[in-house]
């Protein structure tokens, strides 16, 4: 089975782009994959510094990155903040990019050689497209491999319909296609 963990970069209440995550969760869960849906909320996690790394480092980093490293792929769905990723996210990113233990300093066990996606949901007309590029090179550096497929919402306090559901199509149908193309790089990369 194709594990796929989902990291929200947003832990405020009504998030669109957690809203975003759901239906990216039930497209994964679609093609067969097994999701772990990554609250980032519910990690201790303070801003990574080299300082708190070498004196006490944190438990629930070892933990975040324990949780990426059983994955087969990575799923990123983020706000965009100034341009760039939320730190929340950022700092999350590096944490789980650590060596520990007699790991060499590029070890990366949490990413390399896994595939990665990105989604972004802002109530911009960009969409967030800018920190979605940030992300792309950030996720290429730890050694992960970026698919092509990604997903931008713009305008999304306008996008979503009650229910849930993009109101439009195209968008919806590119969750269904990134998700798709995930699991099936993901499986391949893991065979
Ligand atoms: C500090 C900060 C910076 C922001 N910068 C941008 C930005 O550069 N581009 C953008 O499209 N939206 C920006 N926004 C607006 C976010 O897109 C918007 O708050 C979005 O709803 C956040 O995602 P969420 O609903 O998942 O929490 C920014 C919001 C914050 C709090």
């Amino acid at each position: 089975m194709t594990q796929i963990a989902v990291i929200v970069g947003s832990t405020r209440e009504g998030s669109f782009n957690r809203a975003l995550a759901k239906l990216a969760i039930a497209a994964l869960e679609q093609q067969g994959a097994t999701v772990t849906d990554v609250d980032l909320a519910t990690f201790d996690l303070p801003i990574y510094s080299a300082a708190l790394e070498t004196h006490a480092f944190p438990a629930d980093a070892l933990r975040l990155k324990s949780l990426f490293a059983a994955q087969d792929g990575l799923l990123f769905v983020s706000p965009e903040y100034n341009g760039s990723i939320p730190p929340l996210l950022k700092s999350a990113i590096d944490w789980a990019s650590r060596p520990t233990g007699d790991e060499s300093l590029v070890a990366l066990t949490a990413y390399r050689g896994k595939a990665s996606a990105v989604m972004s949901a802002s109530i911009s007309p960009f969409g967030g497209l800018r920190g979605l590029m940030q992300l792309r090179q950030i996720l290429s550096t730890i050694q992960t491999l970026v698919i092509p497929e990604q997903v931008v919402i713009p305008n999304a306090h306008t996008a979503f319909a009650d229910d849930g559901r993009l109101k439009d199509a195209l968008p919806a149908s590119l969750v269904d296609m990134t998700a798709a193309r995930l699991v099936a790089v993901a499986r391949a990369l893991s065979a």
